[in-house]
């Protein structure tokens, strides 16, 4: 992985006092000692968000970009967001939509390119994916197109580049994938994805809900054309971000009122802003800025800041995941769904029991105070390819910068206790 060359001369590790303090969820009562370990679901939001939003519905709640300054000051707000998200992750303004929410971005984007696509033209879709990047493509079967699946490794739920290869033909036009899976977080290669299927002048749809709250990623660096995440699990309001480059923006054409054609940043989401989560999100940088001034001495743009930060973020979760992931594999009742590598992996961890079902499992675990889920996470397709019943799912344990060693040895043995 790449990730660890990014490290900023002055880094040293990552201040977790420092970091906690950000999160009024650590210090509300009704929390307390209760560790978190459902991040995959949907993070904490820091303190900056939190501002932003109580800000904007105390002194902008008004229609923005009306003539009156609080109207401005809200349009203003919106308009920072675009562009610092676009800053962060190194594209422009206009390429940044702000969704309801990844599945709903989906789902905008595949009527979209119904109408572009031809009948015989083949996409590419994995059984590795949320059914948020599925779904929505293997639908357009309706109109012709023609779906070939990028299957998993049944036995660690990994994609190998290798087979894209016979994937890829002469009729294919588009291609969705994940960056990481919910379940078995694996970290694909986006960037050698990217450039081989650029090759082939395939288009590319890369889901990152479950990467980017450990680090926003160099969009353009990763070279894909279409680029998702979740705010609601980044620590911020619940909007999912979609990044279109211009070109292909450009192709599809304005999906929103036809007299919105001349904000190319309206063009994909034709339900319309929430006008202060848009604002607020940015709250989310501030928090990357508040951190990057903490841990890093040179001041540096925010797409480099991404990297650094993204540095640190993976510095911190490493041993943790690496502890977890050794604990799974030497318990002799428990198994882990995925790769055992943790340096390939995000911190997301699912797992099954000899005896117990992963719902048993999670209410001994809840029962002693550990935030967790058990689910098909919506990867349905994904446990079925890897024998598992997708009805009783896996339990998974995700955890993200700010989890601290106390809480991981608490969840350790918590879990030793509900595996007898
Ligand atoms: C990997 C992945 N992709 C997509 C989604 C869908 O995101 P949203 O809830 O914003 O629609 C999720 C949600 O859990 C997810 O984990």
């Amino acid at each position: 992985m790449s990730l660890i060359g990014y490290a900023g001369e002055s880094m040293a590790g990552l201040d977790l006092d420092f970091v906690r303090a950000q999160f009024p969820a650590f210090s509300e009562p009704s929390l307390a000692d209760q560790p978190f370990f459902d991040n995959a679901g949907g993070s904490y939001a820091c303190q900056q968000v939190i501002d932003r939003l109580t800000a904007y519905y105390h002194q902008n709640k008004v229609q923005p970009y009306h003539l009156h300054p609080v109207a401005q000051q809200a349009g203003a707000l919106m308009d920072q967001s675009h562009q610092r998200f676009a800053d962060y992750l190194n594209v422009t303004a206009d390429e940044v939509h702000f969704g309801p929410s990844t599945s709903q971005n989906t789902y905008v984007l595949a009527q979209a390119f119904a109408r572009w696509l031809k009948p015989g033209d083949e996409v590419i879709v994995t059984n590795q994916d949320h059914e948020a990047n599925s779904g929505v493509w293997r639908r357009l079967e309706r109109s012709g197109v023609v779906i070939r699946e990028w299957q998993v490794k049944p036995e660690t739920g990994e994609l190998d580049i290798g087979d894209l290869e016979s994937l890829i033909t002469d009729k294919t036009k588009l291609m969705a994938f994940p960056h990481c899976s919910n379940i078995v977080a694996h970290i694909n290669p986006v960037a050698d994805i990217c450039a081989k299927a650029k090759q082939a002048g395939v288009i590319t749809i890369v889901d990152g809900v479950s990467y980017a709250g450990h680090g926003l990623p160099d969009v353009d660096e990763l070279g894909a054309d279409i680029y998702l995440f979740s705010l609601y699990k980044t620590y911020g309001p619940h909007q999912g971000v979609m990044v279109v480059r211009q070109a292909l923006a450009d192709t599809l054409g304005n999906q929103a009122h036809y007299f919105n054609e001349a904000y190319p940043h309206k063009w994909f989401v034709p339900a319309g802003p929430d006008h202060a989560q848009v604002a607020a999100a940015q709250g989310v940088l501030d928090y990357f800025d508040t951190l990057h001034a903490h841990h890093f001495t040179a001041t540096t743009k925010p797409s480099a800041k991404a990297h650094q930060l993204q540095s640190l973020f993976y510095a911190a979760e490493q041993p943790l995941l690496a502890q977890l992931l050794g604990f799974i594999n030497d318990h002799p009742t428990l198994r882990l769904v995925g790769p055992a590598d943790a340096r390939q992996r995000a911190a997301t961890v699912s797992l099954l029991h000899q005896q117990h079902s992963p719902q048993v499992l999670a209410q001994s675990l809840v029962d002693q105070g550990i935030q967790c889920g058990a689910a098909h996470f919506y990867a349905v397709r994904l446990l079925e390819a890897m024998g598992i019943d997708p009805t009783t799912g896996v339990l998974r344990l995700s955890f993200v910068h700010y989890t601290s060693q106390t809480e991981m040895d608490q969840l350790l043995q918590a879990l030793d206790m509900a595996s007898q």
